[in-house]
């Protein structure tokens, strides 16, 4: 049976009598059936699933020192960033039941990221997910009985109070968020890990065409809202879930003509529901369809195995096979790089998951 809110509620009575500090760094992840739509208190419309990458990533530090109330900065690259502060707190506003010891506290947190602020790559999963394992760290110096298992679901539930996708980046390789009949255990408020996949998705390949590297025109969680009245939404969150189900076995006999086929799908889906809405918007530019046009050409003259994603913005993410990587990014090089904005292109890759540094 999966858990309930309640049992996230820590017990812990003491306060903090000391200064703790922890440092985790905490990938990106990039969706393969998509999230988009969700109820109240960040509960999913439709399950989801994602591969965790590996280079795009973000690396907290956060120093705790006991205080009267719960008092906190955000820092980046050695600068307070007065700007990342009205999310952080209302993250911590939402956290704040289930992390009571926090109350007595002053937070600091420094945060950097791997990947360039401006690119387009959402921050938001590696780093919300990055700050609740440093909060469990402390929750386990306060609980030293908290195990593994219930360390990584508290920080992927923290995390999803911060950004829904946030909750999936908390483990290694593919993991999955939201109620499906096709996943056991499986919970709206938490994610969980897929396990061992096919070896052909082992160390499969994420290179990211940075087609547009300024401030996405929409937000997501506007886009999430617009699913509410939107005239496609019954029919849109069942295919997710039927999408779920067939990517599930897919991912483990190693069909990847049909991985290629629900993954595009997905992506091109997530657009329509945007380009649908009321009021409708695209998120894609000119350049995002000449790539992809050029994939599916290189795909359909080299019986490739290449395909593509797009997350809420205007980025082409290329999946590919390990064994197709020096090909596939001398085609990137020479055809593809010259629809990204200033040539840049990200090459990362199904990763092993968040990392404690200190
Ligand atoms: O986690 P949010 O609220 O930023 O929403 C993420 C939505 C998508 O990236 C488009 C899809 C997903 O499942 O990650």
């Amino acid at each position: 049976m999966s858990k309930t809110n309640e049992l996230f509620i820590s017990k812990v009575d003491s306060k903090l009598t000391e200064i703790h500090t922890s440092q985790w760094s905490s990938p990106s992840n990039i969706a393969l059936v998509k999230y988009w739509g969700k109820l109240d208190n960040q509960i999913p419309a439709n399950p989801s699933i994602s591969f965790t990458l590996n280079e795009c990533k973000t690396i907290t530090q956060l120093t705790i020192t006991p205080a009267t109330e719960l008092i906190f900065e955000v820092w980046s690259e050695g600068a307070r960033k007065l700007s990342f502060e009205p999310k952080i707190k209302l993250f911590l506003e939402r956290i704040i039941p289930y992390c009571p010891y926090l109350s007595h506290c002053q937070l600091k947190i420094e945060t950097t990221n791997t990947f360039p602020h401006s690119s387009g790559i959402a921050s938001s999963a590696s780093g919300l997910s990055a700050l609740s394992l440093c909060i469990m760290s402390l929750e386990k110096s306060l609980t030293p009985q908290i195990n593994d298992q219930f360390f990584f679901q508290k920080a992927s539930f923290l995390a999803r109070l911060g950004s829904g996708s946030a909750a999936r980046s908390v483990y290694p390789s593919i993991a999955s968020w939201g109620e499906s009949a096709h996943i056991n255990e499986s919970s709206n408020l938490y994610a969980t890990s897929f396990g061992e996949a096919h070896e052909v998705f082992h160390n499969y390949q994420d290179s990211i065409l940075l087609i547009d590297e300024g401030e996405k025109t929409v937000s997501s969680s506007i886009g999430h809202n617009l699913m509410h009245k939107h005239p496609f939404a019954a029919a849109r969150f069942e295919q997710a879930n039927n999408n779920l189900g067939d990517l599930m076995n897919v991912l483990k006999d190693g069909d990847v003509a049909k991985f290629i086929q629900i993954v595009e799908s997905e992506a091109l889906t997530l657009h329509a529901m945007m380009m649908s809405s009321n009021p409708y918007f695209i998120l894609m530019k000119a350049n995002t369809l000449k790539a992809i046009e050029e994939i599916w050409a290189y795909r359909k003259a080299n019986n490739s195995n290449i395909c593509f994603t797009l997350d809420a913005g205007a980025n082409v993410h290329i999946l590919y096979p390990f064994d197709e990587k020096i090909a596939i990014q001398q085609f990137i090089e020479s055809t593809l790089k010259p629809f990204c904005q200033n040539g840049k292109v990200i090459h990362d890759h199904v990763g092993l998951g968040p990392v404690k540094l200190s």
